[in-house]
Order: C-alpha cells, then structure tokens, then sequence
C-alpha cells in the first residue's frame, strides 16, 4: 500500500518521499527513494525527512519487537528450547504525532478482530488525521495481494466504507480524503 500511494501522490502532483523496508517492489519512477533495513533506521529517515512533509503516510508494517542482543556469531543449538529477548521498536508514526505541527498524519491499522475498534484507539493514541484499516481475514485484504479492502476513519469517526478494489484505486481514495483535509486547512 505505501508504494501504491506514492506512485499515486508522485501522479497527482506531489514531491514524494517514499521510506521503504525490505521489498520485493522496484523503487517507483521519479520519487525520493531512501531504502532501510531496520524499525529504527526507518525512524530515523523518517523524522530526518520530517521538516520536509506536510503530509506523512505511515503504510509500513512495522515490527513491534526486536531482539534485545543482535548475535554476531551463529547461535549454537543446545539441547533444550531456546528463548529470544525481544524489546521494542521505537513507534514512528507516535514519534511524527507528537511533532506533528499541523501536518496530516495518517496511519494505518491492520487487525485481525475488533478491527474498528482498534483503528480508533489507535487513530486516538498516535495523533492521527485518518487511519485506514483493513481486515487481514478478509478476502483481497491485506498483505501480497494486489487488492485491498479500506475502510478510512477519521478523527469524528466517520467510518467510509469502500469495497474490494486495487490499491492503486485504494490509494487515491486514500489520496482524495487527504486533499479534502489539506484543503480545509488553508
Ligand atoms: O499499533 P500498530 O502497529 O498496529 O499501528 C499501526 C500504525 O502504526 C501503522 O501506521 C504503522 O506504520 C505504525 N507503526 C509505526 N511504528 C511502529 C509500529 C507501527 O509507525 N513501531
């Protein structure tokens, strides 16, 4: 989905930074591509671009955890279960909420049960402008899939539905609720 919206913004007319983790997808024509590996290499481009954005589109799914000791050596099996700290990852779009100074945020939720439920809390905590959720149980939804099924909050909680579609479709109603937002602003 995040390379959905910016190939999209980059159409529309926007100056695109496109973040990416680890993918399989080419770097899209004429945006700033600035590839990492890592949650907090991610966060750190991220809030370095920051001053840069009016508008930060956080579509990565971002590992909560990481392993507390990064092993420089194979790890060695022994006999019985082995057990991996983990710790957490910096939350980045948190992070871009609490400086957000009058840009739109928006973020993402993907659930697997009490999916409207959980986009509010979420859309609340992390000083979003709309979050788009998506259920990964259903049909076309979710992650390797060329298809997406959305349903865009915003910050009254007005829920707009939208059926099965592409995501490039997706992302330019994604796009479209930006526009109306950035348009109120000025
Ligand atoms: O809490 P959850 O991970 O489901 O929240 C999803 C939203 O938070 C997405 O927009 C995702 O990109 C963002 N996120 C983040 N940093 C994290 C975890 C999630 O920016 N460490």
């Amino acid at each position: 989905m995040g390379y959905a919206v910016a190939i999209m913004a980059k159409r529309r007319g926007a100056r695109v930074i496109l973040v990416s983790g680890p993918s399989s997808l080419p770097p899209p024509m004429d945006v700033h591509f600035v590839s990492v590996g890592s949650a907090r290499e991610m966060r750190d481009a991220v809030i370095g671009y920051l001053d840069a954005a009016t508008v930060v589109v956080k579509a990565a799914a971002v590992a909560d955890y990481r392993p507390a000791v990064q092993a420089r050596q194979k790890l060695k099996k022994n006999a019985g279960p082995m057990t991996i700290a983990l710790e957490r990852n910096p939350d980045i779009i948190a992070e871009v909420g609490d400086k957000k100074n009058g840009r739109i945020v928006v973020g993402f939720a993907m659930e697997t049960e009490d999916l409207l439920e959980n986009a509010r809390a979420k859309l609340e905590a992390k000083n979003m402008d709309l979050i788009v959720a998506n259920d990964l149980q259903e049909a076309g939804a979710g992650f390797q899939s060329e298809t997406n099924v959305i349903r865009i909050m915003d910050r009254e909680g007005t829920i707009e539905s939208l059926p099965l579609m592409s995501k490039m479709d997706a992302a330019n109603r994604i796009l479209d609720r930006v526009k109306c937002l950035l348009a109120a602003k000025t």
